[in-house]
């Protein structure tokens, strides 16, 4: 089966709901019944439950697993047609370049001139400093990576780039896709990572997949892993609600939750892990986008001054 293209990366998931006529096909519950219904099992139909407990990242993988192939090919080229994606990116990139030459982690003091992804898509920022050429550049993950779209992305914009995501097919895409970096199968809820070494995070439209009420155990993962003065970049679709998908990417009959979010539950509970807030940018729905989108910004305080 055939479903439309997505025509924006906010769509990714709008799409699978504008497309759905029936609640059978997606269902829509707010937070709060999402909680009750989680802790009993949504449909009683002997699945893991999509919605809370241990069963959600089982049910999110095998989704992503099914969805790779199709999901790689919608999106390859989509960054070239988001002006907004791509000036949150590279305003992460800049403060990451720069917040590494303020702590010493790094002496260059802007990006690279990177040809991009793809049309339209390059960095069109300023080069790098003299002073900065010879040293490592800042060491950022892409965790929720997909098909790597983003994480080569920053690597166009002069960042050392890595990329972790719990599907091990969307990985199997990455490394095709992107044979020059490296890419990992992991969770965001259980990271593999050495404490204090990455000079920053970006969770892409992946933390949607994660429970609201687990999001501070997300976050203190990711302050964890960041060094001091570290950036985190998260992109997400605004709202309030549960979203239990059955139907996307060309795919029928698959069964995972995503989340809409508000943004400042997002900044509160950035704020309760050792994050300091840096910038929030909101955007209107563009095309058939069932809702605003939100990019948030946020700096790892050192751990002294976490709380
Ligand atoms: C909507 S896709 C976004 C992919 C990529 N960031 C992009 O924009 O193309 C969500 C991704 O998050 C990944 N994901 C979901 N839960 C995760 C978790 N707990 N840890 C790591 N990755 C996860 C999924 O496997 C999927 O690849």
């Amino acid at each position: 089966m055939t479903n439309p293209l997505p025509r924006s990366a906010a769509e990714r998931e709008e799409h699978v709901l504008e497309r759905s006529g029936s609640e059978a096909e997606v269902r829509v519950a707010a937070e709060g019944a999402e909680r009750k219904e989680g802790a009993g099992g949504e449909e009683g139909d002997g699945r893991p439950d999509a919605g809370t407990g241990a069963g959600y990242l089982q049910v999110t993988r095998a989704a992503y697993d099914t969805v790779a192939a199709s999901y790689a090919d919608l999106l390859a080229d989509d960054l070239a047609q988001q002006p907004f994606d791509r000036a949150a990116l590279a305003l992460y990139a800049e403060l990451v370049h720069s917040t590494g030459a303020d702590t010493g982690t790094c002496t260059r003091t802007g990006p690279r001139i990177g040809s991009g992804t793809g049309p339209g898509a390059g960095p069109g920022i300023g080069s790098s400093t003299a002073a900065g050429d010879d040293a490592a550049p800042p060491r950022v993950a892409d965790i929720g990576c997909g098909p790597g779209r983003i994480t080569a992305h920053l690597a166009a914009l002069g960042l050392d780039a890595s990329g972790i995501d719990l599907s091990p097919a969307m990985i199997d895409e990455a490394r095709r896709r992107h044979p020059e970096l490296t890419f990992t199968v992991g969770s965001m809820t259980d990271l593999d990572l050495p404490p204090g070494e990455l000079d920053g995070i970006v969770a892409w439209y992946s933390v949607i997949h994660i429970p609201p009420a687990e999001h501070r155990a997300v976050y203190a993962g990711f302050h964890r892993a960041l060094k001091p003065a570290g950036q985190l970049l998260l992109a997400f679709h605004v709202g309030d609600e549960r979203r239990v998908i059955t139907d996307a990417y060309g795919h029928t009959g698959l069964r995972y939750d995503a989340y809409r979010l508000r943004p400042d539950r997002v900044e509160q509970d950035l704020a309760a892990t050792g994050f300091a807030h840096v910038a929030r940018l909101t955007r209107a729905p563009i095309g058939r986008e069932g809702s605003a989108q939100a990019y948030v910004l946020a700096r790892a305080l050192p751990a002294a001054l976490d709380h």
